[in-house]
């Protein structure tokens, strides 16, 4: 094992949306439901769908060339991949992860999934800082990657209108001191795991015809109590990151957090007494991206020239688990 290092950061950023855009509209020829019920409950107008040829690691692919591009490295230079999903391309193995690593042609680099919904980029992020702070590794990709049209019901207006497809990654390393990962928190509640979760299709029920017929492979959600649940985490899990970087609410130039519902984002932005106009929004645009979600925003940010260099962001995210996590963040580029 090579030397400790202090800071660790991001050093480059990419995503990857597919090309197909599904409208409110569309939708509206789909399901009983509204554009105005959809943009009114959600702030969702539109979400990217992915091809039928293209699986999670397709899109992974292309969000992790495009970040290694901005960090200025290789594959080569990677030592680890961690692949936050929802949506492997395969039900067992191999995971994304591998499959990601051999299509970039990493030939250095360990690689494995992660599973914490839509909290898995906050998670991913933790895990690979730690390893990269302790010396083991020294450059490592997390991706967030998501083809959630894949096992969602699409005559089930209570969930099929709100989640989307895409892919964001981001490429971890070693930054100057003072800047990087300054605070960061992971929760769970695994009680609350009934409130968003696949019946079928693993170990406790495995596929059968009668589980295809009852479309237990798709996303089951209890909405209200994943609203609920979010409201109140996303506040406790903020505060727990703040105080480790030393930093309060007034101290963070962008809020970036979960694109699951507008309301939940307003709700958050209310508790940390933050103006919308710091804290990004692109849920219009994407819905929710699931794991994706966070290194979209950041890319996205990026490109826009929404952040420079020595700003403090909170990202802030909660999902399937019930898993919930928060990182403040110096950005360092
Ligand atoms: O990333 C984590 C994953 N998920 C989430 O974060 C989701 C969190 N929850 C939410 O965003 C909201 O709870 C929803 C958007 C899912 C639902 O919004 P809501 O304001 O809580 O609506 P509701 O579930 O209380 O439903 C209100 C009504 C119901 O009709 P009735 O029973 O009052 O007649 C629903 O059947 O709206 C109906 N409804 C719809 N109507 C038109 C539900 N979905 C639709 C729809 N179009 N797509």
């Amino acid at each position: 094992m090579t030397k400790a290092v202090k800071q660790v950061g991001i050093l480059g950023v990419g995503s990857y949306l597919p090309s197909k855009v599904l409208t409110n509209h569309d939708l509206e020829k789909m399901v009983d439901t509204t554009d105005e019920w959809i943009v009114q409950r959600t702030g969702i107008r539109t979400r990217h769908i992915a091809a039928p040829e293209q699986a999670t690691s397709d899109l992974a692919l292309i969000a992790a060339r495009r970040a290694l591009e901005d960090a200025g490295l290789t594959p080569n230079d990677i030592d680890l991949i961690i692949v936050a999903t929802a949506t492997p391309d395969y039900g067992v193995y191999p995971s994304t992860a591998c499959l990601v690593q051999d299509r970039l042609w990493a030939q250095h680099a360990a690689a494995f999934d992660l599973s914490a919904g839509c909290t898995g980029f906050v998670y991913g992020v933790s895990v690979a800082s730690q390893m990269i702070a302790s010396g083991l590794y020294k450059k490592a990709l997390v991706i967030g990657a998501e083809t959630l049209s894949r096992i969602l019901n699409w005559e089930d207006r209570n969930t099929c209108v709100l989640f989307g497809d895409g892919a964001g990654a981001a490429v971890l390393g070693e930054v100057e001191e003072g800047y990087g990962i300054l605070g960061l928190d992971l929760g769970s509640d695994g009680a609350g795991g009934i409130h968003l979760y696949q019946p079928a299709g693993g170990s406790r029920r495995p596929a059968s015809h009668e589980t295809v017929d009852n479309k237990e492979h798709t996303v089951h959600m209890n909405g209200n109590e994943v609203f609920k649940f979010a409201v109140k985490v996303m506040g406790k899990t903020a505060k727990k990151s703040l105080e480790q970087a030393g930093l309060s609410n007034e101290d963070i130039d962008m809020l970036v957090p979960h694109q699951a519902n507008i309301r939940i984002i307003q709700s958050a932005a209310k508790h940390f007494k933050m103006p919308m106009d710091k804290v990004w929004v692109n849920i219009d645009k994407y819905s929710n991206t699931s794991a994706a979600c966070i290194p979209i925003a950041l890319a996205e940010m990026q490109d826009q020239h929404a952040m420079k260099k020595g700003d403090n962001l909170l990202l802030v995210a909660f999902g399937a688990g019930l898993t919930w996590g928060s990182i403040v963040l110096k950005w360092a580029k």
